[in-house]
């Protein structure tokens, strides 16, 4: 049963959408979708909410009668309430997305690899899609869908489902909202094994496919820990470099940056990470984002057991021991509510709960777990767990509740409910080198530039870039984390190269912290702006909000 989730108006427990039927016309011209939605119902009362943002609903069941649009909310939208004829089994909406919408982003061709055509793609996690799709937009309404897209060719539709034939799509298994995603580009193909395969611009699509080779024995990896892969086709999809996030899981199809490929697979962990929530969040969702850590917690331990199989035990290891570090570090400036797992979000938008938190405490826990009884028997539990609650959306209640038949007497609640790592988190140990060499890891890289006194010199800099050549580096990851320590040495060489990025990549997690450094000085805080000046039209809704709460 859907539980009460306070970033929906909608009524589940009244009357509750379990299908959707898209027909949608891509106008990159008007930077808008148009058509219809079908919505079938699997309980009906008098009315049916849906929530919409920045929608404009032309008209309802053929008719303009019989609907309401609420006034809009910052961050929920406007609730749309839809009067119910007696025994309705369903009912039509037709609308258009406005040029604005959070949930989507249009690119000019020159944003693109291949620089000819434009390229338009979905982000719906958390509440967007609310802003392309009329639905019940929560965790707890799950819904199987279809959808005929209509783009305009050359350009290919892909979908987070099953392709009937181009353009059609159905998935017949059913997720939450925030799972339906859309992406229109010059796209090709190429398989990497029967079920796996990439999509990307034609230009990328080679290095593409050699830096994600791995991806079906991570796919074998997964199903021999937690049983098989139910989605039929595990795909990636790598988006042009304004993707605003490293990854997204959508069914079938993940989503992925262009910045991690590195020509080394040094960063494809991301793609275990995503496959991972194929079982945590795909399979088993938490029913609202309070819980968001029962998706990413999970993912995290089982995104580093992916990573033991393939790569080993040092490796995965390395990584743990990194993130669990940084989420010390981060946690040191949050307050103590945003450090349990479960959080409150009243009154916020569910993206500003995303912090280490849910993702590395959550992990922590389950690595708990599973030194406490052993892996046999955790790693049978996790499998049950997956089984037991497949395809359904769930709370830490029923998570505790699940955890206690298996393990009586069981007590999470410090994880859950106090901040911090209770006395009882796992210490993961790593020991990482002092001295560089060519044969380092980008992880070790990175440990190394983190762990560099605050105060370098222009000077230092300059010695260690004339060694390493960081300012030239094409590993995203490491010269994110260079143009962060010129900026914070006022490493002149390297400002270039800082603009560049910045006004090419468009992910967040790059372009937050480059920004918050940037502006900690008058001369940076002008040269901020400038950069912004020309960045900004280029950035995803979500990195452009980041950005402009850092530049107010
Ligand atoms: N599902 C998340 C992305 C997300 C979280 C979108 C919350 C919107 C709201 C995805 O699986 C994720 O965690 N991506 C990470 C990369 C991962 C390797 C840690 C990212 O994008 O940084
Ligand atoms: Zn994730």
């Amino acid at each position: 049963m859907p539980a009460h989730d306070i970033h929906s108006y909608s009524n589940p427990l009244e009357s509750r959408v379990s299908h959707v039927e898209l027909d949608l016309a891509v106008s990159f011209r008007e930077k808008k979708l148009r058509g219809a939605a079908t919505l079938s119902l699997a309980a009906a009362g008098k009315t049916l909410v849906l929530d919409t943002r920045d929608l404009i609903i032309l008209r309802v069941n053929g008719a303009d009668s019989g609907f309401a649009l609420g006034p809009p909310d910052k961050f929920l939208g406007s609730p749309l309430t839809i009067q119910l004829p007696p025994g309705a089994r369903s009912v039509v909406v037709e609308y258009e997305t406005s040029p604005q919408a959070s949930g989507l982003q249009w690119l000019e061709p020159a944003q693109t690899a291949g620089k000819q055509h434009p390229f338009l793609f979905t982000q719906s996690q958390a509440i967007h899609a609310r802003s392309w799709i009329p639905i019940q937009d929560s965790p707890g309404v799950r819904v199987t869908y279809s959808a005929r897209i209509n783009a305009p060719l050359p350009l290919t539709p892909l979908m987070s489902a099953r392709i009937v034939r181009p353009g059609h799509f159905h998935l017949a298994h059913p997720v939450p909202p925030y799972l339906i995603a859309l992406a229109v580009g010059e796209l090709q193909f190429k398989a990497l094994s029967k079920r796996c395969g990439v999509w990307a611009e034609p230009s990328v699509l080679g290095k593409a496919a050699r830096e994600f080779e791995d991806t079906e024995k991570m796919v074998q990896a997964a199903e021999s820990l937690y049983g098989a892969y139910r989605w039929g086709r595990y795909d990636l999809l790598v988006l042009p470099p304004s993707f605003p996030l490293g990854g997204m899981e959508n069914p079938c199809l993940t989503f992925a940056t262009p910045t991690v490929i590195a020509g080394d697979k040094s960063l494809v962990s991301l793609v275990a990470h995503e496959l991972a929530h194929s079982w945590s969040g795909n399979l088993v969702t938490n029913s609202t984002w309070r819980d968001f850590w029962l998706n990413e917690g999970f993912t995290t331990y089982i995104e580093r057991r992916i990573q033991e199989v393939l790569y080993g035990r040092r490796r995965s290891e390395m990584e743990f021991a990194i993130e669990t570090g940084e989420l010390n570090e981060e946690m040191k400036g949050l307050p103590a509510a945003d450090q349990k797992l479960a959080i409150d979000l009243t009154g916020r938008d569910p993206d500003d709960g995303v912090t280490g938190v849910p993702y590395v405490k959550g992990a922590l826990l389950l690595r708990r777990l599973e030194e406490k009884y052993g892996r046999q028997r955790f790693d049978a539990w996790i499998r049950s767990y997956f089984d037991h609650f497949a395809f359904q959306s769930i709370s830490s209640d029923e998570f505790v509740a699940f955890l206690a038949k298996s393990f009586p007497g069981e007590n999470v609640d410090a994880w859950l409910h106090q901040p911090g790592l209770p006395p009882d988190a796992p210490r993961i140990q790593y020991d990482f080198g002092t001295s560089p060499t060519h044969a380092w890891s980008t992880q070790e890289w990175l440990h190394w530039l983190r762990a560099q006194p605050a105060d370098l010199t222009p000077a230092r800099m300059s010695e260690m870039d004339q060694r390493w050549d960081f300012t030239r580096s094409g590993n995203s990851e490491i010269a994110a984390q260079w143009l962060l320590m010129a900026i914070r040495a006022g490493y002149q060489p390297a400002y270039a190269r800082l603009e560049q990025f910045l006004v090419e990549v468009g992910r967040r997690k790059f372009v937050k912290p480059l920004f918050e450094a940037l502006v900690k000085t008058a001369e940076g805080k002008a040269r901020a702006e400038a950069i912004y000046k020309k960045a900004r039209p280029g950035y995803h809704p979500i990195t452009q909000t980041a950005v402009d709460a850092i530049l107010r």
